[in-house]
């Protein structure tokens, strides 16, 4: 499947946007949807959880209104965004909530199914997940054709991308209505089809791999191999400095479920598992594949 088709309503912004979880993602999809003028709600675990994210978003405008890349105040696109701390206060009347809690497919399936008892019938539930199958997250709800992945990449202000992942059971209306809404935000949509790990993360996911695999084997240094892919193939960045930016941990997790779903091909290298255990998590850490 390919970007949308020319049926496809033009860019338009969501008047009301629910976010749950205000984490590094969250923060991010709650920044973007104000800034273009929705009225955003965010849905964290805990009221110092939702302290937290309120820090992160107010951190993240203000990046963004350093580099004049805000078109309001902080205070303006602040005063469109509230922070709550239980999903039952989600305002019912909201045209898309996007569920980007942790990587983890039972945490999703709860989080999304409590959602939906929150929400009115028209509002278009998504999920930003990197990786799990949008079918079988969609499958605890009532109505699965309302559902959809939306992922988002980080940072999402910066990133240009928003993949749009159909499940079997979503609706053509709500396809596009979503593909309006992240033109609305200025940026591109690719639209594909639900398997594991979709375009981005199968592809981005084995470039990582297959570098740790090289630099275990010792074809060469990890400065070399990222230069090699940045200088001789034009990626803006190398898949180890990537690694370490996305976390060992987190795309240990992503291979360990292609392992599991796509084959032997993502089978996670030794290298990675000796790094995730000795907690040489990537920039978090401080140390990944480089020293940060
Ligand atoms: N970080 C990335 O680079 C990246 C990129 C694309 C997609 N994703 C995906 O986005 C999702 C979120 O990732 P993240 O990096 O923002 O994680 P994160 O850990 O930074 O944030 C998750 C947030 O969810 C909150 N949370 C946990 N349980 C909750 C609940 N029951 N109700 C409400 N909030 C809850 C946590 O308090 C936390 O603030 C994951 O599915 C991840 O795979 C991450």
């Amino acid at each position: 499947m390919t970007a949308a088709d020319a049926t496809t309503p033009g860019a338009r912004v969501p008047g009301s946007v629910g976010v749950i979880g205000g984490g590094t993602m969250g923060a991010g999809i709650a920044h973007v949807f104000a800034a273009a003028g929705a009225r955003v709600a965010v849905v964290e675990s805990s009221p110092d959880a939702a302290t937290d994210a309120r820090r992160r978003i107010e951190n993240s405008l203000g990046r963004a209104a350093e580099r004049g890349k805000l078109p309001a105040t902080v205070g303006m696109v602040l005063d469109r965004i509230t922070v709550l701390a239980d999903i039952a206060h989600l305002p019912a009347q909201l045209d898309l909530l996007v569920e980007a809690v942790p990587e983890r497919a039972e945490l999703k399936t709860s989080v999304l199914s409590a959602a939906e008892g929150a929400i009115g019938p028209d509002t278009v539930l998504a999920s930003n997940t990197s990786s799990l199958s949008i079918s079988e997250l969609g499958a605890v709800l009532e109505s699965p054709s309302r559902f959809l992945g939306m992922h988002f990449f980080n940072p999402v202000p910066a990133s240009k991308l928003v993949e749009i992942v159909l499940a079997r059971e979503t609706d053509g209306g709500v396809r596009d209505r979503v593909v309006a809404w992240v033109r609305g935000l200025g940026k591109t949509d690719v639209v594909v089809r639900d398997s594991p790990g979709f375009a981005t993360s199968r592809l981005g996911v084995m470039l990582g791999l297959e570098a740790i695999r090289m630099l275990d084997e010792g074809v060469a240094d990890a400065e070399a191999i990222d230069t090699a892919m940045e200088l001789g193939y034009r990626h803006p960045m190398g898949p180890l400095r990537s690694t370490d930016l996305v976390g060992l941990d987190v795309r240990l997790a992503i291979a360990e479920y292609l392992h599991r779903t796509l084959g032997e091909r993502f089978a996670p290298p030794q290298l990675l598992r000796d790094k995730v255990a000795r907690g040489e998590l990537g920039k978090k850490t401080g140390q990944g594949f480089y020293r940060w």
